[in-house]
């Protein structure tokens, strides 16, 4: 097999229905558990696509294996993540079906392993200033046709898998949270840990509770998650595009050595994803 491509899509709820040519799906075993990875064409390149929720979308938002989806990305030799959550729009000017790039993350989730360093006498403190890669998310915002001016897009991660209620989202506005998810925390921090390149684009699926003057229905949210997969997947190919085109990156700080190992997809096993 050749050289795994270094860019990968950490494919939320919806956009994992994304039907890609000549897909290969392999199961990873990581020290966190099996990771299911698929490679695929996209647009003339090799991508490695991850589903979020496992196989057959099998894992609840608290049960993502965030460290064993990055752990595999950075082993593989990934270098750029891009990923797509479903999020609840606190702000009134989003409305479902608009796609946002995220800048930064406020997390309320709970009881989620939230670090690579974790072992006694491993003690690290990883800079989040740049939480989400800038260049990726400079590009991803081209390539999505977000109006620029308008501010930064704070995404309040909650641990689900309820929905919030009308008075936390209030809480979270107050702290200038513009959308609500369950899949940023702590996806994005283990790859700022792991020194990948990630940036974030959120599929907006619903008024946060309280806000739209009906409940936040699930099959509404899957409604507009496939009215949206087409756009998503137009607003990739046009990243894709640019991305060729751009200078590398110097604001993601490169990981400690020695901590993820170098893996292959040669010999691994290969099986049925479940779509
Ligand atoms: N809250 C949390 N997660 C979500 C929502 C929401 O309203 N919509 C889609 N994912």
């Amino acid at each position: 097999m050749d050289l795994p491509p270094d860019i990968a899509l950490i494919a939320g709820t919806g956009i994992e229905a994304w039907p890609l040519d000549q897909a290969r799906d392999f199961r990873l075993a990581t020290p966190y558990g099996e990771v299911l990875v698929r490679l695929a064409r996209f647009a003339g390149q090799d991508l490695l696509v991850v589903p979020r929720h496992g196989p057959g979308h099998s894992l609840p938002p608290h049960r993502v294996n965030s460290r064993g989806m990055i752990w595999a990305l950075k082993g593989l030799g990934v270098t750029k993540v891009v990923a797509s959550s479903a999020v609840g729009a606190i702000d009134p000017g989003l409305r479902p079906g608009d796609l946002r790039v995220v800048d930064d993350l406020l997390d309320f989730t709970r009881q989620r392993p939230l670090t690579f360093f974790d072992a006694p006498g491993q003690v690290r403190h990883v800079d989040m200033t740049d939480a989400y890669c800038p260049r990726l998310s400079a590009l991803l915002k081209q390539a999505v046709g977000q109006p620029v001016g308008e501010g930064l897009l704070i995404y309040a991660a909650t641990e689900g898998p309820r929905f919030e209620t009308p008075a936390e989202i209030r809480a979270l506005a107050q702290l200038g949270a513009r959308v609500v998810g369950m899949t940023q925390a702590p996806e994005v921090t283990l790859a700022r840990e792991a020194g990948l390149c990630y940036a974030a684009v959120a599929v907006v699926t619903n008024p946060a509770a309280g806000l739209g003057g009906e409940r936040v229905e699930e099959a509404a949210i899957y409604a507009h998650l496939a009215e949206a997969l087409g756009r998503f997947q137009d607003a990739f190919a046009r990243f894709l595009g640019l991305l060729d085109a751009s200078p590398g990156c110097e604001r993601c700080p490169p990981a400690p050595e020695g901590l993820f190992p170098h893996l292959s997809l040669d010999g691994m096993d290969e099986g049925d994803g479940q779509r």
